[in-house]
């Protein structure tokens, strides 16, 4: 299947992002954290690959993405762009290496953008990593932010539900989105708040907002790919649209293949030298 695009370039920079929202098309934006996967979403079609701290919990099986390091970021990153011909790869700086500190900010994404070959850097917050993002893209890195809820602040927030939903949490939000567009971020992430307000935040900014549980105003989607492959099965936000069960796919084949060696059928004659 062929997919409709305004804007068809060989590789999308974050000017392409521009020009799409400058032009009406949405962006497609997807997490990848291994080589295999982001060839095939490549392929598929998705303009950006997020390698989001997410893999904490989608790779690792921790319960929050507090514990991921910049190494396994990295490590993540590199694996990434080696299965990418046309996608943007932006990599999400983990909990505590730029919160607070411009220099160690700033040292965190160059290692990033050195180490991984990546295009870009997302992190969490407004005002309070204004200094971060200013640092960071002085040395010409590109920054992604990310409002609403912002999951690297699970603790101080207490639950996953939806933010902003009060006046005064939506006035600051649409504030600090300002903040990001002017300071010269390319983009935002807008994370599950009302889509009233993602609407007046994407209408309001010029840079590209990208919705996850955002609602449908947001200039483009992402969503976590386990999820929206259904890998991971216990996980049904209102959100979340799965385009596949690849959990009962890949079992299934799984107790295929354990059939077939128990019961001696594989290998078979033209399956060995
Ligand atoms: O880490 C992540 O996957 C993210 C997305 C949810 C936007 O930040």
């Amino acid at each position: 299947m062929s997919v409709h695009k305004v804007i068809d370039v060989k590789r999308v920079t974050t000017h392409t992002l521009q020009a799409m929202k400058e032009a009406g098309e949405k962006i497609a934006m997807l997490t990848a954290y291994d080589y295999s996967m982001a060839r095939i979403l490549d392929a598929g079609g998705a303009d950006v690959l997020l390698v989001g701290d997410s893999a904490s919990n989608v790779m690792a099986g921790h319960e929050t993405t507090l514990p991921i390091t910049l190494d396994q970021m990295i490590y993540h990153a590199a694996s990434v762009v080696r299965g990418v011909q046309r996608a943007l790869v932006i990599v999400d700086l983990p909990f505590g290496t730029y919160q607070g500190d411009s220099k160690m900010a700033l040292k965190s994404s160059i290692r990033i953008m050195k180490e991984s070959g990546a295009h870009a850097v997302k992190l969490e917050g407004g005002q309070e990593v204004a200094d971060s993002i200013r640092r960071i893209l002085s040395a010409g890195i590109p920054v992604m932010g990310h409002l609403g809820l912002t999951p690297q602040s699970i603790y101080k927030f207490g639950t996953y539900t939806v933010r902003a939903k009060q006046e005064a949490e939506a006035r600051r939000l649409l504030k600090d989105s300002k903040m990001l567009d002017e300071l010269g971020c390319f983009g935002m992430v807008l994370e599950k708040i009302p889509a009233e307000l993602a609407r007046r935040v994407s209408e309001s900014v010029d840079i590209p907002t990208i919705g996850i549980g955002g609602g449908a105003y947001c200039d483009g989607q992402v969503l976590v790919t386990q999820d929206m492959l259904g890998i991971t099965k216990d996980f049904h936000p209102r959100f979340l649209r799965r385009y596949a069960e690849l959990f009962d796919v890949i079992r299934s084949a799984t107790e295929s293949y354990v059939t077939d060696v128990k019961a001696g059928d594989f290998p078979n004659d033209k399956e060995q030298y």
